[in-house]
C-alpha cells in the first residue's frame, strides 16, 4: 500500500513507518520537524517536510492514513491549551478535510489513555469512561469524537489506538526530545552522566510502595499493534483498542530495574506529586488482543529498558 505517516520523524512514528518499509509499503513520512527528526526517517521511506495543515499533495494516490503528528506533552497543555487544540484538533481537521478531498478512506489515529483521566477501576477498558484532565487528552479525545462522527457521515475506516507508556527502542529508533519529561529516559539520563539524580514525584500514593504504578509497552509491539491497526480498518466504522502490556511497574521499580540493567546507582531524590498524576494507569489490551490477534512480545520490563539503555548508550 501507499501509506503516509505524518509525524514519522519522531519516536513512535519513526518506528512504525520503519516496520513499514520492512513489510514492503510504499511509505511517505509527513513531519514539520518540531519535535521530530530528520535522521529518524527511515531509509526507504519519502520525507516530506510540512505540516498536517498543509499535507495536500503529500495525499495523492495514498491508500491510508497513520497519523502521529501532535503536540504531546501533558504539563505544556496545561500551560499553553491552544496550541494543543490549534494543533491536535485543528490540524487533524485540515487532514481529514484534505483526505476526503482526494478519496483517502483509512486512517489509524494514535490517541492516547489520557484520553479516560482518573480511573475508576484498573485495568482500563474501552468502555470506561472519557473524563481527560488536561488540554492534551481534551484535544486527542476530540479527534476520536470527530473520526466516529466522519466514519459514519463520510464512510471514513477510522482505528484509534489508546497507549499507556511507551518505552524502548528499536533498533537505531529511540525516544529523544528535547524537553525530556518521561521517566525511563529520564532515569537513564542519570547513568549516561547527563544527570545527576532523578526525581520521584510523589511517595504518599495508594500503592504497594507509595508511588505511581504505569503499564510500559515496547514501542516495536506497539508498531505492530499499528500494522494490526491498518489490516483492520473498515469504511464506516470508527473502531477504538487500548495498548498496553496489562502489567503495571511503580516508579521505585522502573528505578530499580534501571540500575539493573545500567550497572549505575542511579540516585533518586523524593520530591512532591506531580500535579494531574493518576495513581495507576494499567490498560486491559483484551479488545486487541481477541479482535485483531495483538500479542505483545517485550513485555518485561528489564527488556523494555535494555533496549532503551543499548539505543542510548550505544553498547
Ligand atoms: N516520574 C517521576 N520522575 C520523573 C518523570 C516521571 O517520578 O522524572 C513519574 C510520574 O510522576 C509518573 C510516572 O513516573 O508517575 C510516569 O511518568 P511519565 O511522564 O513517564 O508518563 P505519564 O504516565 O505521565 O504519561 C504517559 C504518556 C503521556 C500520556 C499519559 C497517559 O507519556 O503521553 O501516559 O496518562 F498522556
Amino acid at each position: 500500500m501507499r501509506l503516509l505517516v505524518t509525524g514519522g520523524a519522531g519516536y513512535v512514528g519513526s518506528v512504525v513507518a520503519a516496520q513499514l518499509v520492512a513489510a514492503d509499503h510504499e511509505v511517505i513520512v509527513l513531519d514539520d520537524l518540531s519535535t521530530g527528526h530528520a535522521d529518524a526517517v527511515p531509509d526507504g521511506a519519502t520525507f516530506v517536510e510540512a505540516s498536517i495543515e498543509d499535507a495536500g499533495q503529500a495525499l495523492d494516490g495514498v491508500d491510508a492514513v497513520l497519523h502521529f503528528a501532535a503536540k504531546s506533552l501533558v504539563g505544556e497543555s496545561v500551560e499553553k491549551p491552544g496550541r494543543y487544540w490549534a494543533n491536535n484538533l485543528g490540524g487533524t481537521l485540515a487532514l481529514l478535510e484534505a483526505m476526503h478531498e482526494r478519496g483517502v478512506r483509512k486512517i489509524v489515529f494514535s490517541s492516547t489513555a489520557a484520553t479516560y483521566g482518573e480511573p475508576e477501576s484498573s485495568p482500563i477498558p474501552e468502555s470506561a469512561p472519557t473524563r481527560p484532565t488536561n488540554p492534551y487528552g481534551a484535544s486527542k479525545l476530540a479527534v476520536d469524537t470527530a473520526l466516529t462522527a466522519f466514519a459514519g457521515l463520510r464512510g471514513l475506516g477510522a482505528v484509534s489506538l489508546r497507549y499507556f507508556n511507551v518505552a524502548g527502542a528499536y533498533g537505531r529508533y529511540r525516544e529523544r526530545h528535547t524537553v525530556e519529561t518521561h521517566l525511563i529516559p529520564n532515569v537513564l539520563k542519570v547513568a549516561t552522566g547527563e544527570r545527576e539524580s532523578v526525581s520521584v514525584f510523589g511517595t504518599d500514593y495508594p500503592t504497594p510502595d507509595g508511588t505511581c504504578v504505569r503499564d510500559y509497552i515496547h514501542v516495536a509491539d506497539l508498531a505492530t499493534a499499528h500494522l494490526l491497526a491498518l489490516g483492520a480498518c473498515r469504511e464506516g466504522e470508527h473502531q477504538i483498542f487500548n495498548l498496553g502490556n496489562g502489567t503495571g511497574f511503580s516508579v521505585r521499580e522502573v528505578i530499580e530495574v534501571c540500575r539493573a540493567v545500567t550497572g549505575h546507582e542511579i540516585p533518586a531524590v523524593v520530591g512532591p506529586r506531580r500535579a494531574g498524576d493518576p495513581a495507576v494507569l494499567v490498560a486491559s489490551s483484551e479488545r486487541i488482543q481477541r479482535e485483531l490477534g495483538w500479542k505483545p512480545e517485550r513485555t518485561e520490563l528489564r527488556d523494555i529498558v535494555a533496549d532503551a539503555w543499548e539505543a542510548l548508550s550505544g553498547i
